[in-house]
């Protein structure tokens, strides 16, 4: 009985999205920014990937960001380059899960978030580990772009892991998709975690009630990303797949690297002290 209540309730869903004026990309955006930006919410920190009590356990929370700063450097090595890098960006940083094993890495580190408190709290975990290359960047969910004008063509490295599933929808993924290469320097290059779907239809994007079912709200078939990735101008260069994520208790997870066209960021060094890049600065 309760499986009939849901499906007929999720279809009456699907149908109000296709009506005009249907819950839109623009209302679950302002569902997500409702969400995040309340730290009262329900399971924010967990879901936020705090540290501790309401959040991840510290082994979990220790464990998670490792493999990601090993695809970095693998993928450094290939290329040949060494830390430290001028500056990483991390698109919605959370608590500081990647931040601790990425910002030790680059000369300089902006985590940008939609919730100033866990901003606050990666810079606070920073902070308890000795790193102080922290900047800062607040985002509206509506205006990722705004937000981050002053940013254009900085950073080495653009990384995003946990954070597509959650986005509102595909077309909105594909902004942040054309924004990362906005941001990145020529020679750069991206680190992006997706949620894929398979041929099951359960693993399909979720498109409605944005907190309750914010970790599928969006998901993509792998060629489909890639695709994204290149209608970004992107140079896909990798794509490596977890089916099953036992740290979080999840699955589907495919990490893409990403290019940008350009010299290798070695060869740019020079050029990068034009604008030092080191310098400390506040973006919220
Ligand atoms: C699951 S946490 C991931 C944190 C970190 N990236 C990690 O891997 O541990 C998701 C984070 O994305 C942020 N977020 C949600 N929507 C966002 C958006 N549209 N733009 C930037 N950050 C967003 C949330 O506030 C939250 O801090």
């Amino acid at each position: 009985m309760r499986e009939i209540f849901r499906a007929l309730r999720r279809a009456g869903y699907q149908l109000l999205e296709r009506l005009p004026g249907s819950p839109s990309a623009l209302s679950l955006a302002h569902d997500a920014q409702k969400y995040w930006e309340d730290p009262a919410q329900t399971a924010f920190q967990s879901n936020s990937h705090w540290k501790g009590s309401g959040g991840l356990r510290e082994e979990v929370w220790s464990e998670l960001g490792r493999p990601h700063v090993q695809l970095l450097q693998e993928y450094m090595k290939i290329r040949g380059q060494s830390a430290p890098l001028e500056r990483i960006i991390e698109w919605g940083c959370g608590g500081g899960a990647n931040a601790v094993h990425f910002a030790p890495l680059a000369k300089s580190f902006v985590g940008v978030d939609v919730s100033s408190a866990s901003l606050d709290e990666c810079e606070n975990v920073l902070r308890s580990v000795g790193q102080d290359n922290f900047s800062r960047l607040l985002v509206d969910v509506s205006e990722p772009e705004k937000s981050a004008e002053d940013l254009i063509a900085t950073a080495d490295v653009f990384l995003c892991t946990y954070v597509f599933e959650l986005l509102p929808s595909q077309e909105y993924g594909q902004r942040i998709l054309d924004l990362a290469y906005k941001l990145l320097r020529p020679g750069g290059f991206a680190i992006i975690q997706i949620k894929y779907q398979t041929h099951e239809r359960r693993t399909q994007s979720r498109k409605w009630g944005y907190r309750r079912n914010l970790a599928n709200m969006t998901t993509y078939p792998i060629d489909d990303f890639w695709r994204r990735a290149e209608t970004a101008a992107f140079t896909p260069r990798y794509v490596s797949l977890r089916p099953k994520d036992n740290l979080v208790d999840d699955e589907r997870y495919a990490y893409f690297i990403l290019e940008k066209s350009g010299p290798a960021i070695s060869e740019l060094a020079d050029a990068h002290n034009v604008d030092g890049g080191t310098s400390w600065r506040r973006y919220a």
